[in-house]
């Protein structure tokens, strides 16, 4: 299963809209994906100082499917020059290195002017650091709100490039399953 992760809790985001947009490009290639909206998760277990330890409740069972995911989508906006702080939070009860090490990503980003590069940039970063794949082929939808419109991206340029991601990516996961290099081939223990 792909795991396309909204990565905002803010209700009826953008965000959510482009992550069904591109649940949909996935199922017409016969790709099973499943979108993980942060506005879903009770993330009133993320607080106190349960670090290290294993969530209950919706948070704890999306941790559960990002740690066998077959690969990651990461939808993500721009909040104030970065990731929105509430992604941030929710990966830091992420398992390591399971949730992380040779789990194939990729990008999309949401913002203004700049597409969400801001974002997107710091989560290949973070996502770098714990050995994840990161595929290079990220797309950026800047004014996103010009363009968007009842669930549809009205760019055909856009659109175009969203439908590129999702082949390339998975074709991308195909052929680290192959040589089994993909996160869960390499599971420890
Ligand atoms: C709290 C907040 C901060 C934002 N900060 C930025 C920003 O720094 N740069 C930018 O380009 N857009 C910014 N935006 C605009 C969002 O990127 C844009 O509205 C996007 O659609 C938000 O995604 P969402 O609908 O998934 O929440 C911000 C929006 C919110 C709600």
């Amino acid at each position: 299963m792909f795991y396309i992760i909204v990565g905002t809790n803010r209700p009826d985001s953008r965000s959510r809209q482009v992550a069904e947009i591109v649940k949909a490009k996935y199922s017409q290639l016969e790709i099973q994906a499943e979108i993980i909206d942060l506005a879903e998760l009770d993330l009133t277990a993320l607080k106190g100082s349960m670090y290290g330890q294993e969530l209950e409740g919706p948070a704890g069972d999306a941790i559960k499917k990002i740690n066998h995911a077959e690969a990651l989508v990461m939808v993500v906006p721009e909040y104030n020059g970065g990731v929105p702080g509430v992604l941030k939070h929710f990966m830091d009860y992420w398992s390591y290195p399971v949730s992380f090490e040779y789990r194939p990503v990729s990008y999309i980003g949401l913002g203004g002017r700049w597409g969400g590069l801001r974002p997107v940039e710091h989560l290949q970063q973070i996502f770098g650091y714990r050995n994840a794949y990161s595929f290079p082929e990220r797309v950026f939808l800047s004014q996103v709100w010009d363009l968007l419109k009842d669930g549809e991206i009205l760019d055909r340029g856009v659109n175009d490039l969203l439908s590129t991601q999702v082949d390339h990516f998975a074709k991308f996961v195909r052929a680290l399953q192959g040589a089994g290099l993909d996160a869960n081939s390499n599971r420890p223990g």
